[in-house]
């Protein structure tokens, strides 16, 4: 059996910055805790005024192109996942390789191309399509693009508005990997549930409070439905656990509740149930309301024992620390966790080769989907060469007025004449509509 994976990383922030404690907080009238205690969130990336799903997937992946020395020729596949499109027809896999064309002078012409759409968890399963494409033996030898775009906005004043921002990351997926090889096995859950929406407009449709909890359900039952397919799992095998990142105080609670699942029977539980004692069961309670309000509170002690918090330190906290700096990527946030967690490592000089990662993926809609990856001979020199940390220190950071300005430029229904607030160097750029309506590029 090939082995497949992640063989290359690649991230792009949107080059403007809103900082949500200090900025945005006061203005619109809220605590600054709320954000950073309760959200997690400090800082979010803002694409600048040139800057769209396009310039921001196409400046990763000549990124990642020049880093890892890829040959154009050597690509048999480009797939864009995003849910920022603006356009039902012409994917947005085509401008990306029009923008690469104009750099690399090598045309995409015999290049399979498609777009992925499936809220957040569209960029888990384009590796899933290059992953199966290269199992079938129907890549000869070619590797895969794979790039996770979006520009994350919500309507101004929305609750959603805390949570936004914008980058891109683009991934090479190839046979004999060397950052992560993923697993054959997965886990899904799938509804029809209107959490989360975008029925043609640019900003969502969206019931917040209940997309926490369809988030929590489903990622519950994805890792339910992973382990009878697979096996049951040992929670200390994991190095990391990267879930998809809307905002950290998101993970926080799937990761305690995940953890609750996965130590169910085993010598730990036993150690919990000394402290806390044991956990509420539904057959204790006469109406349900009373059985999911002692589960908080019993969620809220175990949080707090020092056997869950050297866990949560060890195998959580690094691989939310990029979003809390950037905000959701919608598609690119669980490939931005990874990300963190493996900075995180090199940073400690973490000897990881054979080690393991736990993936919990998920797209509003909704689905979730669970995974392993483990991770290969050669993978920290790999991750050295992403320079996220160095981007999210560079932004420009807006002011309050800026950013109303701004956020207007995204929204596609407003025709605004911003200028730039940014420098274009070595970089593509948005350049204007042409006669079609189609939009067109420039690198600069
Ligand atoms: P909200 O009503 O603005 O915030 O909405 P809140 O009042 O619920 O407060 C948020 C947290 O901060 C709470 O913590 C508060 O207690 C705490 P919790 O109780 O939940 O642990 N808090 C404070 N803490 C300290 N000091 C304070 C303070 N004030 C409050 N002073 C909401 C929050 C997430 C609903 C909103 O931002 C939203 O609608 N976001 C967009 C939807 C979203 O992100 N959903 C997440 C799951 S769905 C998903 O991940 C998919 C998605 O990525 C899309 C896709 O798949 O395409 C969104």
């Amino acid at each position: 059996m090939k082995s497949v994976g992640i063989d290359g990383i690649s991230i792009w922030s949107g080059k403007l910055s809103l900082d949500l404690a200090n900025v945005f907080a006061p203005s619109v009238g809220e605590d600054p805790e709320k954000y950073t205690k309760g959200l997690g969130l400090y800082t979010c990336s803002f694409p600048d005024v040139r800057e769209d799903i396009v310039t921001m997937g196409a400046n990763a992946a000549y990124k990642l192109m020049k880093n890892e020395g890829v040959d154009p020729r050597d690509i048999g596949r480009i797939d864009v996942a995003t849910e920022s499109s603006f356009d039902s027809s012409k994917p947005i896999s085509t401008y990306i390789s029009g923008c690469l064309e104009q750099v690399f002078g090598e045309e995409f012409r015999n290049v399979n191309k498609g777009e992925r759409k499936f809220a957040c968890i569209a960029g888990t399963q384009c590796i899933d399509d290059a992953h199966n494409w290269i199992l079938s033996g129907r890549n000869e030898g070619k590797s895969a693009l794979v790039i996770a775009t979006d520009t994350a906005l919500y309507e101004r004043g929305n609750p959603g508005e805390a949570t936004q921002g914008a980058g891109a990351v683009a991934m090479l997926i190839a046979e004999d990997p060397s950052i992560v090889e993923l697993s054959l096995k997965q886990g899904y859950s799938s509804v029809d549930e209107t959490d989360f929406l975008k029925p043609n407009q640019q900003f969502p449709s969206v019931d917040g409070k209940r997309s926490v909890q369809v988030y929590l359900s489903l990622m519950r039952d994805a890792l339910t439905n992973f382990e009878e397919r697979s096996k049951k799992m040992d929670i200390e095998e994991f190095q990391f656990v990267p879930f998809h990142v809307p905002f950290p105080g998101m993970v926080r609670k799937a990761a305690s509740l995940g953890y609750r699942h996965m130590t169910r029977g085993t010598s730990i539980e036993e150690e919990l149930e000394k402290i806390i004692g044991p956990k509420p069961e539904i057959e204790e309670f006469s109406e349900y309301e009373m059985y999911t309000g002692s589960i908080r509170e019993y969620m809220k002690l175990l949080e707090k024992t020092e056997v869950y918090q050297k866990w949560y330190k060890r195998v959580i906290e690094p691989t939310i620390e990029i979003s809390g700096k950037a905000g959701n990527w919608y598609t690119g946030s669980v490939h931005l966790a990874r990300t963190s967690g493996l900075i995180y490592a090199v940073r400690e000089k973490l000897d990881l080769v054979g080690k393991k990662i736990l993936v919990g993926s998920y797209g509003s809609g909704a689905q979730a989907e669970i995974h392993t990856e483990t991770i290969r001979e050669g993978w920290d020199e790999k991750v050295k060469k992403i320079d996220i940390y160095d981007q999210l220190e560079s932004r420009r950071p807006l002011s309050f007025e800026e950013y109303e300005q701004i956020h207007d430029v995204h929204n596609y229904s407003k025709e605004t004449l911003l200028k730039e607030l940014t420098d274009y160097k070595n970089e593509f750029a948005f350049k204007g509509y042409g006669k079609m309506g189609e939009h067109t590029y420039e690198f600069i």
